[in-house]
């Protein structure tokens, strides 16, 4: 039984830090395991624009803890009203990657989102000149379909359009979690890659359900079936360079999640690299952990891959029930159950 494991130092290719209390709260986690982490930009208001998204950065750097070694990789919020100039400030300040599509309406803080993908052509038409990644949540949002069908439905109909259309840009489906999305991105032309979560890896949307109603389970995109897990399990163990590691850890204070409509997003920055150790060892897999979490995101980002490392203990340990989270506490994900791998701090 493999009860050290050493990896090169990961990144986290999709996150939520927040602001604030609540940024203070949770970067620690993720600064603790990974070298960097792409920074979602769905704050309130929302980052549009490189001077928030530069402004947003130091109040990251200005978070972290004494001594930390960890590099915020910026993204800006895309509207209707995005300015293709806007993409060559971005490229210019060295520190934007790329940019977060969210359809208007799809998840939290997306209701400044895009109406119509086609309206931006132009902006993707610079992102691809100038080697910025596009990252999309990829689901539709109309009342009509299924809650269940809304990433099969984007990949049909927005995905698949847009990736041909764009032929040269680089485009991250971000967490995605059914069989068609993970054989899509396995087919698609060069360019087109995956983050996937640790949540989409070891639960299936029985776990929203077990016993009664789970909020701490409720994410966007929704968990789906067991075959659609058994499928991305398969993705990201495959060794497939399309695939990487985005824990698209999402911290809710407690009540906000607790609630007659409770928040979308499940926090599992506590764990970010110790789940998908669990995943890839329950799948006979671990030999493939280090591509997924350390190598793939950054050969398609075109970024170094790490130097450092990080060492994984075979140790039981249990998250708390809540971490602090400004004046109300945030829920880990597996909060008060066991977790087989601990990260060597
Ligand atoms: C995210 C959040 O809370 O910001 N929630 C989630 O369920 N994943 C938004 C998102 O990535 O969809
Ligand atoms: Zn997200």
């Amino acid at each position: 039984m493999t009860t050290e494991l050493t990896l090169r130092r990961p990144d986290d290719w999709h996150l939520h830090l927040r602001d604030g209390v609540a940024l203070r709260a949770v970067l620690p986690h993720t600064a603790e395991r990974f070298a960097r982490a792409v920074v979602m930009p769905n704050l309130k208001p929302p980052v549009t624009t490189t001077a928030l998204a530069l402004a947003y950065r130091q109040r990251i750097l200005a978070a972290l803890p004494a001594g930390a070694d960890f590099q915020p990789l910026m993204t800006l919020y895309l509207t209707d009203h995005t300015a293709p100039d806007e993409m060559n400030r971005a490229r210019d300040s060295g520190v934007v990657v790329g940019c977060k599509m969210y359809p208007a309406g799809a998840t939290t803080h997306s209701d400044a989102g895009v109406t119509d993908i086609r309206r931006l052509d132009a902006v993707l038409d610079r992102m691809s000149e100038l080697g910025l990644v596009l990252q999309l949540h990829g689901e539709v949002t109309q009342d009509e379909v299924d809650v269940f069908d809304r990433e099969d439905r984007f990949l049909e109909q927005i995905l698949a359009p847009l990736v041909e259309r764009h032929a040269r840009l680089k485009v991250v489906f971000e967490h995605i979690t059914t069989a068609s999305a993970a054989r899509f991105v396995a087919g698609a032309r060069p360019g087109v890659g995956a983050t996937i979560t640790p949540q989409h890896l070891i639960y299936n949307r029985n776990a929203i359900f077990q016993g009664g109603i789970r909020p701490h389970f409720y994410c966007l995109p929704i968990l789906k079936t067991e075959p659609d897990r058994a499928a991305l399990l398969a993705a990201a163990t495959s060794g497939s360079p399309r695939f990487f590691l985005g824990t698209d850890s999402a911290p809710h204070a407690r009540h906000t999640k607790e609630s007659p409509c409770g928040c979308a997003g499940m926090y599992s920055a506590h764990a970010g690299i110790e789940l998908y150790a669990e995943a890839f060892e329950d799948a006979g897999a671990l030999h493939r952990l280090e591509g997924f979490a350390s190598e793939h995101g950054p050969d398609f980002y075109g970024l170094p891959r790490n130097e450092g490392q990080v060492r994984l203990l075979r140790r039981d340990w249990s998250p708390p029930q809540g971490y602090e989270f400004g004046e109300d506490t945030v829920v880990p994900m597996r909060a008060g159950e066991t977790l087989r791998w601990q990260l060597e701090l």
